[in-house]
């Protein structure tokens, strides 16, 4: 992907307010945040969208039973959402409702434009609805035994009501044709052949867009008893956020109508199918480009079922910030779960990630470093000379392979590298033996190794600053670095580091946990 203008706009699903947040969302965000955070490190201004997706049958009936309004319960519910995201330090740009009047008053007008072309018509729709997925499904979607639907669990309802209907099947041979011409617009490739083969190759049927059996939703201009079927309101953020067909387009013609814009939309796998069929034919439709990448991830699996509201099966992000912090829970996310499968979550991982890649291996190496350099030299590293050019080759090499990875939103491929990095400064401490050169008056050896040891700490800091967006700014602090004069260009040059300050044996960033005592407390 070759753009000329640094610009990059990433978008988070926007979730339903339905139930709080669980850290399988709080993944998708994290995801996201650490892109964009990378992505600003590399010198890109960056718009990062995220928000709430409020109508449709599910919110409805919820608030119903709470006895409020839907605005109230979805007002009272993402007050929650927002609370998360500012502990998790997500830094988004902007935080989008589809009750915000200019969204709907936009999604009124794509229903328009769309009509307009020919695209959309008046019908008859009968078939199965699943309220809680707010999703027309297929035979091949539900358990053949018991009828439930496979993401969920719950049994869809029969639906039968008049409709207007979006032409998707018009789109089958642009899909095919725009799939084949763009290598990784879906990824991962098994996402992009399962629609293939079992929705496009079958026969795409087209997509009942509005309802009349509720209220809760954007009526059409046309034919005010229809309200826009939750999805295609909810797909329509991603434009109406950056004021598509509003009084004033600026944040839409550099952040989207413009193909120098680099475009990552994250979601999760079970609405694949929506951004990956639906949403470029509207976009087709609508006359837009497409974006660069759909990165469709896996699921988070609790006790081997995916964690998810309707399922009841959920971990509270804000109990494992207030225990250990908002690092070790982005660190998890980012490292432990990988984007292309599905990956696990148990506390037993989770501590034991911990103790590996944070106390043991970054937090050890800090803490090793900081204490010699205290004891040897009182504080004060001495001059640039006798380095250690393997570990400082391996240093230049982690930060090429770490870009590497990050520019093809492998967040834990990246990681890994700086783990790597750390771990073998930790050996390098091992067969280097300072104490030894120190008991041998060996001075400039050791004044070699403790300055590339240093080097490599603060590197490692550099690059994982999106990740452990703290830690990193901790360990900088304990050698009197300031991260903000580095950057990509200068950081491969150790004469651009300076370390302002006597260094001291600093406190511990992440202390050694006893998983047994720690999982008892948790399960109080
Ligand atoms: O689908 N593992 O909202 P939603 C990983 N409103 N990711 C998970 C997850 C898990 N166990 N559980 C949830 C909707 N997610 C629509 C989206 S977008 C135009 C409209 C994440 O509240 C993942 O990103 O059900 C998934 O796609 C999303 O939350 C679903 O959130
Ligand atoms: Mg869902």
């Amino acid at each position: 992907m070759s753009k000329t203008e640094k610009l990059f706009y990433v978008t988070t699903p926007i979730y339903y307010p339905s139930a709080h947040l669980h850290i399988g969302h709080s993944y998708t965000t994290v995801l996201a945040d650490i892109i964009n955070r990378y992505k600003k490190l590399d010198g890109y201004e960056t718009f990062f969208l995220t928000g709430s997706d409020e109508h449709g049958e599910k919110i409805e009936k919820k608030s119903k039973a709470d006895g409020i309004t839907p605005y109230e319960f979805t007002t009272k519910i993402i007050a929650n959402f927002k609370h998360l995201w500012e502990k998790l330090g997500v830094e988004y740009n902007k935080f989008i409702r589809t009750t915000d009047h200019d969204h709907e008053k936009a999604v009124q007008k794509i229903f328009s434009k769309l009509y307009k072309k020919g695209d959309i018509y008046k019908g008859h729709y009968e078939g199965i609805y699943c309220v809680s997925c707010e999703e027309f499904l297929t035979e091949s979607q539900l358990n053949s035994e018991t009828s439930q639907c496979l993401v969920c669990q719950n049994v869809p309802k029969k639906v039968q009501e008049e409709t207007y209907f979006f032409k998707v099947s018009k789109y089958s041979s642009f899909l095919v044709n725009y799939y084949n011409s763009h290598q990784g617009f879906i990824e991962p490739e098994t996402t992009k052949n399962e629609m293939l083969n079992n929705f496009i190759y079958p026969g795409l049927t087209d997509l009942s867009v509005t309802r009349t059996s509720f209220s809760w939703g954007i009526p059409t201009i046309e034919d005010s008893k229809h309200i826009v079927y939750v999805w295609i309101d909810a797909l329509s953020n991603y434009l109406t956020a950056l004021g598509y067909l509003s009084d004033d387009e600026t944040l839409f013609n550099k952040f989207w109508n413009n193909d120098n814009v680099e475009i990552l939309q994250i979601i999760g796998k079970e609405i694949a199918r929506f951004h990956t069929i639906y949403w470029p034919s509207m976009l087709e439709s609508l006359g837009l480009r497409q974006p660069d990448k759909i990165l469709s991830h896996g699921w988070i699996l609790f006790k081997d079922a995916k964690m998810s509201k309707s399922l009841g099966n959920v971990i509270d992000p804000l109990v494992l910030i207030d225990k250990f912090g908002r690092d070790v829970l982005r660190f998890y996310l980012g490292f432990e779960i990988p984007t292309d499968n599905d990956g696990k979550f148990s506390y037993d991982l989770y501590l034991e990630s911990y103790n590996t890649n944070l106390a043991n291996n970054i937090g050890n190496l800090s803490s090793r470093v900081t204490n010699m350099i205290e004891k040897y030299f009182e504080g004060q590293l001495p001059a640039i000379e006798n380095l250690d050019n393997a570990l400082i080759h391996e240093i230049k090499i982690t930060v090429t392979n770490f870009k590497f990875y990050m520019d093809k939103y492998n967040v834990s491929r990246a990681i890994g590298k700086v783990l790597l990095l750390c771990q073998n400064a930790n050996r390098f401490i091992e067969f280097s033996k300072p104490w030894e050169l120190a008991k041998n008056g060996q001075q400039a050896e050791l004044q070699g190794v403790l300055y590339t040891l240093a080097y490599a700490i603060v590197v490692s800091a550099f690059l994982l600053q999106p990740i452990l967006i703290d830690t990193s700014q901790k360990i900088a602090n304990q050698f009197g670095v300031d991260l903000a004069t580095l950057s990509f260009d200068n950081i491969n040059d150790i004469k651009n580091i300076q370390f302002n300050k006597k260094i001291t044996k600093g406190e511990i960033l992440f202390q050694r946990l006893k998983i047994e005592d720690e999982i008892t407390n948790l399960n109080k």
